[in-house]
């Protein structure tokens, strides 16, 4: 049985300290034989960066990173990911010769696969298409139990991934929107889904960041720099689930720790 905890988008050191002030505490009551995040937002708020790397793996014990749309803002991780072995950025950014978009784990004797998708409702990138992507990454790596991160804006698109792989993959994870939703569902064919499992990161915030930046974008139309809030009461949101021995999900629970 495998026991997983997956944990949304860490943003920023509020993200980074909120886990590791949660993660022992989940331990001991859940006893996890694999702890996966998003770090796409964990250096600064936007993107990844080798020391912030090693510290949520080497430190705070996380054994594989998932990306996102921002996981390409820090600049140095198109020199430093090759040092950077438990992360999968985006497996569909077309011809995308950095990183892998996957994972490749041993949990107590089971190959797991962890992979990260992005959606392209709303998202101005030239993407290839997520489901063709998923079908692919599939018929090219066999695995006991597979986790797919679904990094995407519109809710409609990832339950179309999520009923498009159930059966052929373990949990459909949503993230980017960074507020959790109360969907989780076990889909008939044995998948786990959840549209978003929201966001670790400053409780008093607009996502992660300051509520003034944002406020004057739509207030006044005009650009303004987001600053992300690194101190003040924590989120942590993740969801907890169990993959049996055929790869499909026992159980799924969403999780919600508030801390001062
Ligand atoms: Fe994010
Ligand atoms: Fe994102």
């Amino acid at each position: 049985m495998l026991k997983i905890l997956f944990i949304g988008d860490i943003v920023g050191s509020a993200g980074r300290r909120a886990a590791a002030r949660v993660l022992p505490e989940l331990r001991a009551e859940y006893t996890p034989n694999l702890v996966i995040a998003n770090a796409e937002n964990a250096a600064g708020g936007f993107g990844l960066t080798l020391p912030v790397y090693k510290e949520l793996t080497a430190k705070i014990g996380i054994q594989a990173l998932t990306g996102g749309n921002h996981i390409w803002d820090k600049k140095e991780i198109f020199k430093d990911i090759t040092a950077m072995p438990l992360l999968a950025r985006p497996l569909n950014y077309p011809r995308c010769e950095y990183g892998a978009g996957y994972v490749l784990l041993d949990i107590e004797g089971m190959r797991v696969l962890v992979a990260s998708i992005l959606g392209r409702a709303f998202i101005e990138t030239p993407l290839d298409c997520p489901f063709q992507a998923a079908d692919n990454l599939l018929r090219k790596v066999k695995a006991d139990a597979v986790l797919v991160d679904i990094h995407a804006e519109a809710t409609s698109e990832k339950k179309a991934l999520g009923f498009y792989l159930d059966g052929r993959v373990s949990a459909v994870l949503g993230t980017h929107t960074h507020v959790q939703t109360a969907d989780e569902q076990i889909l008939k064919n044995g998948t786990a889904y959840i549209t978003d499992a929201g966001m670790t990161g400053a409780r008093d915030s607009n996502l992660g960041m300051s509520p003034e930046a944002a406020q004057k974008r739509f207030l006044t139309g005009l650009k303004a720099k987001f600053d992300v809030v690194e101190t003040g009461a924590l989120l942590f949101n993740a969801v907890y689930l169990e993959i049996d021995v055929r790869g499909k999900c026992a159980r799924l629970e969403r999780l919600i720790r508030r801390l001062d």
